[in-house]
């Protein structure tokens, strides 16, 4: 190509050529330095640089030839130099186009195969989240009492004394407030009233009242909270559903047959109930409600021998609290105590769940190791 470029770049009478045969190999040689130089173009760029060469409109090789070889050429040589400049142009354009061509689908081709979908490959497999446990048994609590009438009723985490305590019949210094282990809010200086987590559900039942008429049937599942020190039972943190149900008949009857058919229904008709007297200040009179234990049937032995180790021997598993809403209450909504009557209930959720799968830490729930979260899926 150098030695072509330098020829085109001189006259005739320079590079000796004086007759019209001698024309023939000057213009095939220059044709073969040009196909050359065409089979190198390979993408669009070197094709540009390629095309510039040669039909650059300044300095291209056909335009040196016009410039070098014809215009000055002597009269004899001047035609047959015209005749070979065409058939050289005409094989030059047609060539350049046809890479072009041929680099442009070329081109079309590497990306069809560099962008085809390949429909045999597998899929990506992205793992599909489940509910935490938690929430799965707080679903089937919630279904549980939908089938009986009761509805959701959700409230604050963060309460007021007058709603954890004063309202449910436990005045400021009622000893039950030491059995509670409070956590209070940190407030800034000029807040008037202190605020505090809320240590059960049981300021719904007052909120709820407050806003409703009896008959009232409803349950509230949520958070609390209460300053207890991490281990296999105890958690900072914990879930209830508080159950509340008022109307003008309703009888301690009533009571233990809503438990009951609950019970029956969230552990199976096999487990035996039973209830214990307790104390709380805002049911009278309280229970302690218990079932039989899940896990030795009941017998207090364990399968292999010795003692149950979950119920400890006992034959029961404490499950709840719960009672006759105390008359002192519905003096703080404004229901005629004389007229109404009704039960609460307030059930840890985290403890059911623990006995209903079998689980002997609590902390398991808030560790969030997905091995544990993934047996519950
Ligand atoms: N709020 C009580 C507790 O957290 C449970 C309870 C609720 C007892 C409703 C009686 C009635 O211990």
């Amino acid at each position: 190509m150098k030695a072509q470029e330098n020829k085109t770049g001189l006259p005739l009478v320079q590079l000796g050529i004086t007759r019209p045969e001698e024309l023939t190999g000057l213009f095939a040689d220059l044709r073969g330095s040009f196909d050359n130089d065409c089979a190198c173009a390979h993408d669009e760029s070197a094709w540009k640089v390629f095309r510039d060469r040669w039909l650059g409109r300044k300095s291209g090789v056909l335009t040196q030839v016009t410039d070098n070889w014809l215009k000055p050429a002597t009269p004899v040589l001047k035609r047959v130099v015209g005749q070979k400049l065409n058939e050289l142009r005409a094989h030059v354009e047609s060539q350049i186009e046809a890479r072009r061509a041929a680099i442009e689908s070329g081109a079309e081709e590497a990306a069809l195969t560099r962008e085809r979908v390949d429909l045999s490959l597998p899929g990506v497999i992205r793992p599909i989240g489940s509910h935490h446990l938690i929430r799965q048994v707080l679903q089937e609590v919630e279904d549980i009492f939908f089938s009986i009438g009761f509805s959701i009723v959700e409230g604050p985490e963060i309460e007021t004394p007058y709603y954890n305590f004063e309202a449910l019949n436990i005045p400021e210094f009622h000893p039950v407030r030491d059995d509670m282990d409070t956590f209070y809010l940190d407030l800034p200086k000029g807040v008037p009233a202190p605020l505090l987590l809320r240590t059960h559900t049981s300021p719904m039942q007052i909120r709820t009242m407050e806003k409703q008429k009896p008959p009232v049937r409803v349950i509230v599942p949520g958070k609390v909270y209460r300053r207890d020190n991490p281990d296999a039972t105890h958690s900072f943190m914990f879930h209830q559903v508080e159950g509340l149900a008022v109307d003008t008949d309703i009888t301690f009857c009533d009571f233990t047959g809503t438990i009951e058919y609950f019970v029956k229904q969230f552990f199976g008709p096999g487990v035996k109930t039973r209830f214990r007297p307790s104390y709380f200040p805002f049911t009278e009179p309280s229970v302690e409600f218990d079932v039989s234990c899940i896990f030795c049937g009941g017998s207090g032995a364990a399968a292999g021998g010795g003692v149950c180790s979950k119920c400890k021997g006992a034959g029961w598993i404490e499950l709840f609290g719960a009672g006759m809403v105390d008359p002192a209450v519905y003096g703080f909504v404004n229901y005629d105590a004389k007229k109404v009557s009704g039960f609460a209930f307030g059930m840890g959720i985290d403890r059911l769940a623990m006995l209903k799968y079998g689980i002997d830490d609590i902390q398991a729930f808030f560790q969030n190791d997905v091995r544990f979260l993934k047996q519950f899926p």
